[in-house]
């Protein structure tokens, strides 16, 4: 078993793993993932093409975030997962204070056994296709990333991720109150991250993607323990489609832990970077 960092010359089979998979990523979010990532982004390659793959993005110092775990059909049981964690904690170990990811049923056990602890509930909401009036009379902007604001909300620095983002997808902003991104997908436009400390200006931006977007499917990933996400969601005909759980490893015995205000947080970013 040979593991080597990901290309971009990799990727057809890597949209092969995350279509058999039936996940949502789109050419253009593996291609930012391994710019984001470009030493911390890696493989097993069998028959000339990548059949296990991961990634594992920083959040500057306190944070990285394996995602895109993920192994075909054909080659499952193996041990590659596994591996290839394993090999992603071994190279960001010495990097961060934590490393996080959010883990479907199928992955759980193999982190956990990696020492991954459960840390709390993510779930996706998905609303199908229908036309949105804009109510709301908040004016909206576009969003230029404000490094400390997020931050204060996110609970690490992730400004590389926001304008990568922002560059492959639309930004929405209601001056004083926070922001809200979307980037198309293979299933559903996804809708997130979007961090705001009011409902209403959660509402507006909601409601000013949706607006623009009602033609297609949309995905929102939430924290169930955000009631009023939860609320918004509902009213806007999302329905949850799936949950996952979000796991954490301490890197060194003395770390603090990551202080995230959930409830300004009404959608995160994606399962693949938290
Ligand atoms: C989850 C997933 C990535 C696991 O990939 P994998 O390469 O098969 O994983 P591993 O082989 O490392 O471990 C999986 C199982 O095989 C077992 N295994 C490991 N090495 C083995 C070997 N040499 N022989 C037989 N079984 C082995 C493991 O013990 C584990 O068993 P479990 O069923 O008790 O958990 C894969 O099932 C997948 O792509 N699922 C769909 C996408 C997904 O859910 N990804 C996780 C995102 S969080």
């Amino acid at each position: 078993m040979k593991i080597r960092p990901l290309r971009s010359n990799d990727i057809p089979s890597l949209l092969e793993l995350s279509q058999q998979a039936g996940w949502n990523q789109t050419q253009a979010d593996w291609e930012r993932m391994i710019a984001l990532a470009p030493d911390a982004c890696h493989g097993i390659e069998a028959d000339d093409r990548i059949v296990s793959s991961t990634t594992g993005i920083r959040h500057g110092h306190d944070l990285a975030w394996i995602g895109m775990v993920l192994t075909h059909e054909a080659h499952r049981g193996r041990g590659y997962a596994t591996a290839l964690v394993q090999h992603a904690i071994d190279h960001l170990r010495d990097k961060v204070a934590w490393i996080k990811l959010d883990a479907t049923d199928t992955g759980k056990p193999v982190y956990a056994r990696l020492g991954f602890q459960d840390e709390t509930e993510v779930q996706r909401w998905e609303r199908k296709p229908g036309p949105v009036e804009k109510a709301s009379s908040y004016l909206i902007h576009e969003y230029a990333v404000d490094p400390s604001f997020d931050r204060a909300y996110f609970g690490a620095y992730r400004v590389p991720l926001l304008n990568a983002l922002r560059r492959d997808g639309e930004s929405c902003f209601v001056v004083g109150y926070g922001y809200a991104m979307s980037r198309p997908g293979a299933r559903a436009r996804h809708l997130g991250p979007c961090v705001v400390r009011s409902t209403e200006a959660a509402r507006a931006l909601v409601e000013d993607v949706l607006a623009k977007h009602g033609g297609e499917s949309v995905i929102w990933d939430l924290f169930p323990s955000n009631a009023d996400a939860v609320r918004l969601a509902k009213q806007y005909g999302f329905q949850p489609m799936r949950h996952l759980t979000r796991m954490a490893l301490p890197c060194r015995p003395d770390v603090l832990p990551i202080l995230r205000n959930e409830s300004s947080v009404f959608a995160i970013a994606g399962f693949e970077y938290g």
